[in-house]
Protein backbone atom coordinates (compact mmCIF):
# COMPACT_ATOMS: atom_id res chain seq x y z
CA UNK A 1 0.00 0.00 0.00
CA UNK A 2 1.33 3.83 -1.02
CA UNK A 3 2.00 6.22 1.71
CA UNK A 4 -0.52 8.37 2.71
CA UNK A 5 -0.29 11.75 1.21
CA UNK A 6 0.69 14.82 3.22
CA UNK A 7 -1.69 17.48 4.10
CA UNK A 8 1.10 20.58 4.80
CA UNK A 9 4.32 21.15 3.03
CA UNK A 10 7.27 23.70 3.84
CA UNK A 11 10.19 25.24 2.16
CA UNK A 12 13.11 26.05 4.18
CA UNK A 13 14.57 24.59 6.68
CA UNK A 14 16.50 27.18 8.89
CA UNK A 15 15.13 28.10 12.70
CA UNK A 16 11.66 29.18 11.29
CA UNK A 17 10.64 26.70 9.03
CA UNK A 18 12.32 24.02 11.08
CA UNK A 19 9.77 24.89 13.83
CA UNK A 20 6.79 25.59 11.98
CA UNK A 21 6.54 22.30 10.31
CA UNK A 22 7.35 20.17 13.64
CA UNK A 23 4.54 22.07 15.20
CA UNK A 24 2.21 21.29 12.19
CA UNK A 25 3.26 17.75 11.95
CA UNK A 26 2.86 17.88 16.11
CA UNK A 27 -0.98 18.35 15.27
CA UNK A 28 -2.02 15.33 13.25
CA UNK A 29 -1.48 17.11 9.78
CA UNK A 30 1.39 14.71 7.50
CA UNK A 31 4.23 17.46 7.07
CA UNK A 32 6.28 17.17 4.09
CA UNK A 33 9.56 19.54 4.58
CA UNK A 34 12.33 20.33 2.35
CA UNK A 35 15.26 22.71 1.76
CA UNK A 36 17.56 24.12 -1.53
CA UNK A 37 20.57 22.66 0.96
CA UNK A 38 19.49 19.03 1.52
CA UNK A 39 21.71 18.56 4.96
CA UNK A 40 19.46 20.79 6.95
CA UNK A 41 16.10 18.35 5.56
CA UNK A 42 18.35 15.25 6.89
CA UNK A 43 19.45 16.69 10.00
CA UNK A 44 15.79 17.81 11.18
CA UNK A 45 14.55 14.43 9.91
CA UNK A 46 16.95 12.43 11.79
CA UNK A 47 16.22 14.02 14.94
CA UNK A 48 12.38 14.71 14.86
CA UNK A 49 11.17 12.71 12.18
CA UNK A 50 7.95 10.85 12.51
CA UNK A 51 5.08 8.79 10.43
CA UNK A 52 3.74 12.74 10.16
CA UNK A 53 7.09 14.67 9.75
CA UNK A 54 8.57 13.98 6.27
CA UNK A 55 11.36 14.88 4.04
CA UNK A 56 12.03 15.20 0.52
CA UNK A 57 15.26 15.80 -1.10
CA UNK A 58 13.92 17.14 -4.77
CA UNK A 59 11.41 19.71 -4.82
CA UNK A 60 9.41 17.18 -7.78
CA UNK A 61 8.87 14.31 -4.49
CA UNK A 62 8.12 17.35 -2.28
CA UNK A 63 5.55 18.28 -4.57
CA UNK A 64 4.36 14.75 -5.22
CA UNK A 65 4.15 14.06 -1.72
CA UNK A 66 1.47 16.31 -1.01
CA UNK A 67 -2.15 16.02 -1.25
CA UNK A 68 -4.46 18.44 -3.56
CA UNK A 69 -5.53 21.11 -3.25
CA UNK A 70 -1.37 21.27 -2.42
CA UNK A 71 -0.63 23.46 0.85
CA UNK A 72 2.99 24.75 0.54
CA UNK A 73 4.22 27.14 2.90
CA UNK A 74 7.39 28.75 1.99
CA UNK A 75 9.92 30.03 4.90
CA UNK A 76 12.78 31.50 3.42
CA UNK A 77 14.24 34.78 3.70
CA UNK A 78 12.05 37.58 2.20
CA UNK A 79 12.95 39.06 -0.77
CA UNK A 80 14.02 37.60 -3.97
CA UNK A 81 14.43 34.00 -2.89
CA UNK A 82 10.46 34.15 -2.43
CA UNK A 83 10.23 34.66 -6.00
CA UNK A 84 13.23 31.92 -6.75
CA UNK A 85 10.97 29.48 -4.95
CA UNK A 86 7.95 30.52 -6.40
CA UNK A 87 9.62 30.64 -10.25
CA UNK A 88 10.75 26.99 -9.39
CA UNK A 89 7.46 25.65 -8.07
CA UNK A 90 5.18 26.83 -10.06
CA UNK A 91 5.60 24.41 -12.72
CA UNK A 92 5.39 21.49 -10.55
CA UNK A 93 2.15 22.86 -9.22
CA UNK A 94 -1.52 22.45 -10.36
CA UNK A 95 -4.30 25.07 -10.59
CA UNK A 96 -5.77 25.25 -7.57
CA UNK A 97 -2.86 25.01 -5.28
CA UNK A 98 -1.93 27.00 -2.58
CA UNK A 99 1.46 28.67 -1.56
CA UNK A 100 1.65 30.25 1.77
CA UNK A 101 4.47 33.03 2.15
CA UNK A 102 5.30 32.88 6.29
CA UNK A 103 8.12 35.36 6.06
CA UNK A 104 8.60 38.80 6.71
CA UNK A 105 8.04 39.67 3.41
CA UNK A 106 6.96 43.36 2.55
CA UNK A 107 3.43 43.20 2.00
CA UNK A 108 3.94 45.63 -1.54
CA UNK A 109 5.64 41.96 -2.81
CA UNK A 110 2.21 40.11 -1.49
CA UNK A 111 0.23 41.94 -3.35
CA UNK A 112 1.98 41.53 -6.46
CA UNK A 113 2.27 37.71 -6.05
CA UNK A 114 -1.01 37.69 -5.35
CA UNK A 115 -2.47 38.98 -8.34
CA UNK A 116 0.36 36.96 -10.78
CA UNK A 117 -0.72 34.01 -9.28
CA UNK A 118 -4.32 34.17 -8.84
CA UNK A 119 -3.81 35.06 -13.05
CA UNK A 120 -2.14 31.82 -13.29
CA UNK A 121 -4.84 30.10 -11.05
CA UNK A 122 -3.10 29.11 -8.36
CA UNK A 123 -3.98 30.93 -4.14
CA UNK A 124 -1.75 32.99 -2.69
CA UNK A 125 -1.61 33.50 0.90
CA UNK A 126 0.42 35.95 2.91
CA UNK A 127 0.87 34.95 6.45
CA UNK A 128 2.71 36.69 8.47
CA UNK A 129 4.27 34.52 11.98
CA UNK A 130 5.24 36.08 15.11
CA UNK A 131 7.02 34.59 17.78
CA UNK A 132 10.77 33.55 16.71
CA UNK A 133 11.57 30.00 16.68
CA UNK A 134 9.91 29.55 19.95
CA UNK A 135 6.42 30.50 18.96
CA UNK A 136 6.43 29.06 15.73
CA UNK A 137 6.92 25.30 17.68
CA UNK A 138 4.67 25.31 20.61
CA UNK A 139 2.32 28.04 18.68
CA UNK A 140 3.21 31.66 17.06
CA UNK A 141 0.63 34.53 16.08
CA UNK A 142 -0.54 34.40 12.57
CA UNK A 143 -1.37 36.80 10.59
CA UNK A 144 -2.81 35.46 7.48
CA UNK A 145 -3.99 37.80 4.33
CA UNK A 146 -5.35 36.35 1.33
CA UNK A 147 -8.68 34.97 -0.24
CA UNK A 148 -11.77 34.45 1.81
CA UNK A 149 -12.23 30.90 0.10
CA UNK A 150 -8.69 29.71 0.88
CA UNK A 151 -8.88 30.74 4.74
CA UNK A 152 -11.49 28.14 5.28
CA UNK A 153 -9.38 25.85 3.78
CA UNK A 154 -6.65 26.64 5.92
CA UNK A 155 -8.07 27.66 9.03
CA UNK A 156 -8.32 24.01 10.56
CA UNK A 157 -4.46 23.56 10.29
CA UNK A 158 -3.79 27.17 11.69
CA UNK A 159 -5.71 27.30 14.27
CA UNK A 160 -4.04 24.09 15.27
CA UNK A 161 -0.74 25.34 15.60
CA UNK A 162 -1.40 28.92 16.84
CA UNK A 163 -0.88 30.53 20.60
CA UNK A 164 -3.96 30.94 22.66
CA UNK A 165 -5.09 33.72 23.25
CA UNK A 166 -6.65 35.60 26.97
CA UNK A 167 -10.02 33.65 26.62
CA UNK A 168 -9.00 30.21 25.19
CA UNK A 169 -9.64 31.03 21.26
CA UNK A 170 -6.62 31.43 18.96
CA UNK A 171 -4.39 33.89 17.74
CA UNK A 172 -5.58 33.74 13.92
CA UNK A 173 -8.18 35.11 12.04
CA UNK A 174 -8.49 36.21 8.37
CA UNK A 175 -6.84 39.51 8.63
CA UNK A 176 -7.89 40.59 5.43
CA UNK A 177 -7.28 40.55 1.25
CA UNK A 178 -3.55 39.96 -0.48
CA UNK A 179 -1.04 41.95 1.74
CA UNK A 180 -3.25 42.77 4.76
CA UNK A 181 -1.73 39.76 6.94
CA UNK A 182 1.88 41.05 6.11
CA UNK A 183 1.24 45.00 6.60
CA UNK A 184 -0.09 44.22 9.87
CA UNK A 185 2.92 41.44 11.11
CA UNK A 186 5.34 44.41 9.80
CA UNK A 187 3.24 47.02 12.41
CA UNK A 188 3.24 44.68 14.70
CA UNK A 189 7.33 44.57 14.38
CA UNK A 190 7.06 48.42 14.46
CA UNK A 191 5.47 48.36 17.67
CA UNK A 192 8.18 45.72 19.16
CA UNK A 193 10.72 48.23 18.32
CA UNK A 194 9.48 51.13 20.07
CA UNK A 195 8.50 48.71 23.18
CA UNK A 196 11.87 47.68 23.15
CA UNK A 197 13.35 51.15 22.71
CA UNK A 198 11.50 52.24 25.76
CA UNK A 199 12.62 49.12 27.60
CA UNK A 200 16.23 50.40 27.03
CA UNK A 201 15.45 53.49 27.82
CA UNK A 202 14.31 52.29 30.99
CA UNK A 203 17.46 50.71 31.70
CA UNK A 204 19.48 53.38 31.16
CA UNK A 205 17.98 55.71 32.59
CA UNK A 206 17.65 54.33 36.08
CA UNK A 207 21.77 52.83 35.56
CA UNK A 208 23.00 56.48 34.70
CA UNK A 209 20.51 58.63 36.67
CA UNK A 210 19.50 56.10 40.03
CA UNK A 211 22.75 54.75 39.59
CA UNK A 212 21.23 51.41 39.68
CA UNK A 213 22.94 48.07 38.84
CA UNK A 214 21.26 45.38 36.23
CA UNK A 215 20.44 43.49 38.81
CA UNK A 216 18.23 46.02 40.71
CA UNK A 217 16.56 47.06 37.16
CA UNK A 218 15.41 43.47 36.86
CA UNK A 219 13.87 43.17 40.14
CA UNK A 220 12.00 46.16 38.89
CA UNK A 221 11.02 45.22 35.74
CA UNK A 222 9.55 41.98 37.65
CA UNK A 223 7.63 43.55 39.20
CA UNK A 224 6.22 45.67 36.44
CA UNK A 225 5.45 41.89 34.77
CA UNK A 226 3.19 41.86 37.54
CA UNK A 227 1.18 44.69 36.87
CA UNK A 228 -0.36 46.34 34.10
CA UNK A 229 3.04 45.94 32.05
CA UNK A 230 2.95 42.44 32.17
CA UNK A 231 4.19 41.10 28.25
CA UNK A 232 6.97 39.19 26.95
CA UNK A 233 9.12 41.55 26.62
CA UNK A 234 9.43 42.45 30.19
CA UNK A 235 9.44 39.16 31.41
CA UNK A 236 12.18 38.41 28.92
CA UNK A 237 14.13 41.56 30.76
CA UNK A 238 14.87 40.16 33.93
CA UNK A 239 16.51 36.68 32.71
CA UNK A 240 18.68 38.94 30.42
CA UNK A 241 19.48 41.95 32.75
CA UNK A 242 20.20 39.38 35.80
CA UNK A 243 22.36 37.41 34.30
CA UNK A 244 25.98 37.41 35.63
CA UNK A 245 29.05 37.10 33.88
CA UNK A 246 30.37 34.09 34.06
CA UNK A 247 34.11 34.78 33.02
CA UNK A 248 34.19 38.13 35.11
CA UNK A 249 32.62 40.48 37.66
CA UNK A 250 29.06 41.63 37.43
CA UNK A 251 25.91 41.30 35.57
CA UNK A 252 26.81 40.02 31.38
CA UNK A 253 25.13 42.90 29.97
CA UNK A 254 26.77 45.60 30.81
CA UNK A 255 29.86 43.84 29.11
CA UNK A 256 27.62 43.46 25.63
CA UNK A 257 28.57 46.40 23.24
CA UNK A 258 25.97 48.87 22.59
CA UNK A 259 25.33 48.41 19.06
CA UNK A 260 22.35 47.58 17.71
CA UNK A 261 21.17 46.06 14.10
CA UNK A 262 18.16 46.08 12.96
CA UNK A 263 16.76 43.90 9.66
CA UNK A 264 14.14 45.81 8.28
CA UNK A 265 10.09 45.60 8.82
CA UNK A 266 10.62 48.96 11.67
CA UNK A 267 12.02 50.71 9.25
CA UNK A 268 9.57 49.97 6.93
CA UNK A 269 6.78 50.68 9.10
CA UNK A 270 8.47 54.02 9.87
CA UNK A 271 8.48 54.65 5.60
CA UNK A 272 4.99 53.35 5.35
CA UNK A 273 3.57 56.08 7.59
CA UNK A 274 5.73 58.83 5.82
CA UNK A 275 4.28 57.79 2.52
CA UNK A 276 0.72 57.53 3.73
CA UNK A 277 1.23 60.43 5.61
CA UNK A 278 0.61 59.63 9.16
CA UNK A 279 2.34 60.44 12.15
CA UNK A 280 4.61 57.24 13.84
CA UNK A 281 6.73 59.29 16.38
CA UNK A 282 7.10 56.22 18.30
CA UNK A 283 8.12 53.90 16.31
CA UNK A 284 10.29 56.30 13.52
CA UNK A 285 12.27 57.17 17.09
CA UNK A 286 13.28 53.34 17.69
CA UNK A 287 14.22 52.99 14.20
CA UNK A 288 16.48 56.46 15.17
CA UNK A 289 18.12 55.08 17.83
CA UNK A 290 18.80 51.65 16.38
CA UNK A 291 20.80 53.48 13.61
CA UNK A 292 22.53 56.47 16.33
CA UNK A 293 23.59 53.05 18.38
CA UNK A 294 24.97 51.11 15.56
CA UNK A 295 26.88 54.39 14.63
CA UNK A 296 29.19 53.46 17.68
CA UNK A 297 32.32 55.28 16.58
CA UNK A 298 31.01 58.38 15.44
CA UNK A 299 28.79 58.30 18.98
CA UNK A 300 32.62 58.09 20.54
CA UNK A 301 33.93 60.89 18.32
CA UNK A 302 31.18 62.87 19.68
CA UNK A 303 31.39 62.28 23.49
CA UNK A 304 35.19 63.47 23.41
CA UNK A 305 33.67 66.82 21.55
CA UNK A 306 30.54 67.44 24.14
CA UNK A 307 30.25 67.08 27.30
CA UNK A 308 26.65 68.04 28.07
CA UNK A 309 25.88 69.21 31.78
CA UNK A 310 24.36 66.59 33.54
CA UNK A 311 22.11 67.21 37.03
CA UNK A 312 23.33 64.74 40.01
CA UNK A 313 20.79 62.45 40.83
CA UNK A 314 21.16 62.53 44.64
CA UNK A 315 18.22 64.87 45.09
CA UNK A 316 15.67 62.04 43.43
CA UNK A 317 14.06 59.67 45.15
CA UNK A 318 14.32 56.23 43.48
CA UNK A 319 11.65 54.74 44.65
CA UNK A 320 8.39 57.37 43.25
CA UNK A 321 10.41 57.88 40.02
CA UNK A 322 10.02 53.57 39.83
CA UNK A 323 6.26 53.80 40.57
CA UNK A 324 6.39 57.13 37.76
CA UNK A 325 8.48 55.20 35.25
CA UNK A 326 5.39 52.77 35.21
CA UNK A 327 2.99 55.26 34.78
CA UNK A 328 5.11 56.32 32.01
CA UNK A 329 5.83 53.65 30.36
CA UNK A 330 2.10 52.26 30.75
CA UNK A 331 1.34 55.91 28.66
CA UNK A 332 4.19 55.23 26.10
CA UNK A 333 3.11 51.71 25.43
CA UNK A 334 -0.48 53.03 24.57
CA UNK A 335 0.58 55.80 22.54
CA UNK A 336 3.09 53.41 20.33
CA UNK A 337 0.23 51.35 19.77
CA UNK A 338 -2.30 53.83 19.11
CA UNK A 339 0.37 55.03 16.71
CA UNK A 340 0.29 51.59 15.28
CA UNK A 341 -3.36 51.22 14.53
CA UNK A 342 -3.30 54.96 13.08
CA UNK A 343 -1.36 53.61 10.39
CA UNK A 344 -3.09 50.63 9.59
CA UNK A 345 -6.19 52.38 9.44
CA UNK A 346 -5.07 54.80 6.85
CA UNK A 347 -3.63 51.37 4.93
CA UNK A 348 -6.90 50.22 5.53
CA UNK A 349 -9.07 52.67 3.81
CA UNK A 350 -5.82 52.99 1.21
CA UNK A 351 -5.88 49.19 0.41
CA UNK A 352 -9.17 48.54 0.69
CA UNK A 353 -8.71 46.06 3.60
CA UNK A 354 -10.89 45.45 5.99
CA UNK A 355 -9.21 45.26 9.23
CA UNK A 356 -10.94 43.91 12.42
CA UNK A 357 -8.89 45.90 15.37
CA UNK A 358 -10.08 43.96 18.08
CA UNK A 359 -9.66 40.86 16.21
CA UNK A 360 -6.03 42.65 15.69
CA UNK A 361 -5.29 43.13 19.35
CA UNK A 362 -6.83 39.52 20.65
CA UNK A 363 -4.48 37.80 18.00
CA UNK A 364 -1.43 39.83 19.78
CA UNK A 365 -2.53 38.17 23.28
CA UNK A 366 -0.29 35.25 22.69
CA UNK A 367 2.73 33.46 20.72
CA UNK A 368 4.23 36.63 19.24
CA UNK A 369 6.82 39.00 20.31
CA UNK A 370 4.43 42.29 21.85
CA UNK A 371 2.20 39.45 23.65
CA UNK A 372 0.81 41.46 26.78
CA UNK A 373 -1.69 42.00 29.12
CA UNK A 374 -2.34 45.59 27.39
CA UNK A 375 -3.52 43.81 24.26
CA UNK A 376 -6.62 42.88 26.60
CA UNK A 377 -7.02 46.24 27.24
CA UNK A 378 -7.15 47.30 23.94
CA UNK A 379 -9.07 44.27 22.96
CA UNK A 380 -11.70 45.92 24.88
CA UNK A 381 -11.27 49.78 23.95
CA UNK A 382 -12.13 48.70 20.07
CA UNK A 383 -15.05 46.74 21.19
CA UNK A 384 -16.38 49.73 23.15
CA UNK A 385 -15.69 51.80 20.04
CA UNK A 386 -14.69 50.43 16.79
CA UNK A 387 -14.77 53.83 14.90
CA UNK A 388 -12.44 56.30 16.68
CA UNK A 389 -8.92 56.11 17.09
CA UNK A 390 -7.40 54.60 20.15
CA UNK A 391 -6.48 57.74 22.38
CA UNK A 392 -10.57 58.99 21.56
CA UNK A 393 -11.82 55.72 23.04
CA UNK A 394 -12.86 56.97 26.58
CA UNK A 395 -11.54 54.25 28.14
CA UNK A 396 -8.02 54.60 26.76
CA UNK A 397 -8.50 58.89 27.54
CA UNK A 398 -8.57 58.23 30.94
CA UNK A 399 -5.66 56.15 31.36
CA UNK A 400 -3.73 57.87 29.11
CA UNK A 401 -4.69 61.19 31.30
CA UNK A 402 -4.08 59.65 34.56
CA UNK A 403 -0.21 58.69 33.50
CA UNK A 404 0.56 61.83 31.41
CA UNK A 405 2.00 63.45 34.30
CA UNK A 406 4.39 60.94 35.19
CA UNK A 407 5.12 60.13 31.39
CA UNK A 408 6.66 64.26 31.32
CA UNK A 409 8.13 64.00 35.10
CA UNK A 410 10.21 60.84 33.31
CA UNK A 411 10.93 63.22 30.64
CA UNK A 412 11.98 66.32 32.19
CA UNK A 413 14.37 63.83 34.67
CA UNK A 414 15.58 61.88 31.76
CA UNK A 415 17.11 65.38 30.27
CA UNK A 416 18.22 66.52 33.56
CA UNK A 417 20.26 63.28 33.93
CA UNK A 418 21.44 63.27 30.45
CA UNK A 419 19.89 60.20 29.06
CA UNK A 420 18.30 60.48 26.02
CA UNK A 421 14.52 59.33 25.90
CA UNK A 422 14.16 59.12 21.92
CA UNK A 423 10.90 56.63 22.19
CA UNK A 424 9.40 57.74 25.87
CA UNK A 425 9.84 61.15 24.74
CA UNK A 426 8.15 60.63 21.30
CA UNK A 427 5.16 59.92 23.09
CA UNK A 428 4.64 62.38 25.69
CA UNK A 429 5.59 64.71 22.09
N1 LIG B 1 14.10 34.17 12.77
C1 LIG B 1 13.03 34.73 13.35
O1 LIG B 1 12.95 34.87 14.58
C2 LIG B 1 11.85 35.15 12.51
C3 LIG B 1 10.66 35.55 13.13
C4 LIG B 1 9.55 35.87 12.35
C5 LIG B 1 9.64 35.81 10.97
N2 LIG B 1 10.82 35.45 10.38
C6 LIG B 1 10.85 35.38 8.91
O2 LIG B 1 10.69 34.01 8.55
C7 LIG B 1 11.45 33.73 7.36
C8 LIG B 1 12.43 32.60 7.66
O3 LIG B 1 13.29 33.05 8.70
P1 LIG B 1 14.51 32.17 9.26
O4 LIG B 1 15.18 33.01 10.27
O5 LIG B 1 14.01 30.83 9.62
O6 LIG B 1 15.41 31.96 7.95
P2 LIG B 1 16.33 33.00 7.13
O7 LIG B 1 17.67 33.03 7.73
O8 LIG B 1 15.60 34.27 6.91
O9 LIG B 1 16.42 32.23 5.70
C9 LIG B 1 17.12 31.03 5.56
C10 LIG B 1 16.33 30.06 4.70
O10 LIG B 1 16.10 30.63 3.40
C11 LIG B 1 16.59 29.71 2.42
N3 LIG B 1 17.01 30.44 1.23
C12 LIG B 1 17.73 31.58 1.20
N4 LIG B 1 17.92 31.95 -0.09
C13 LIG B 1 17.29 31.02 -0.86
C14 LIG B 1 17.13 30.86 -2.26
N5 LIG B 1 17.61 31.74 -3.14
N6 LIG B 1 16.42 29.80 -2.70
C15 LIG B 1 15.91 28.90 -1.82
N7 LIG B 1 16.03 29.00 -0.49
C16 LIG B 1 16.71 30.06 -0.01
C17 LIG B 1 17.72 29.01 3.10
O11 LIG B 1 18.05 27.83 2.41
P3 LIG B 1 19.55 27.20 2.54
O12 LIG B 1 19.55 26.42 3.81
O13 LIG B 1 19.68 26.36 1.34
O14 LIG B 1 20.51 28.36 2.57
C18 LIG B 1 17.10 28.76 4.47
O15 LIG B 1 16.18 27.69 4.42
C19 LIG B 1 12.12 35.06 6.98
O16 LIG B 1 11.30 35.76 6.08
C20 LIG B 1 12.17 35.82 8.29
O17 LIG B 1 12.22 37.22 8.11
C21 LIG B 1 11.91 35.10 11.12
Amino acid sequence: MSEPLSDFGVIGLAVMGQNLARNVASRDHKTSVYNRTTDKMTELIAEHGSETLVGQETLEDFVHSLAVPRKVMIMVKAGKPVDYVIADLLPLLDEGDIIIDGGNSLFTDTVRREKELSEKGFYFFGCGVSGGEEGALHGPSLMPGGSEKVWNWLQPILESISADDFSGGKCVTHVGADGAGHYVKMVHNGIEYAIMQMIAESYQIMKDGFGMNAGEIADVFETYNKGKLASYLFGISVPILSKEDPEGDGFLIEKVMDKAGQKGTGRWTAIESYQRGGELSTIAQAVNARVSSSEKEKRIEYSKLYTPPVSSHEKLDKDRFVQQLEEALYVAILVSYAQGFDLLEKAAEEQNWNLNFSEIARIWQGGCIIQAKILGTLQDAFLEDSEKPLLQIESIQQSVSAGWADLREVNKIGIDVGVPLYCIGAALT
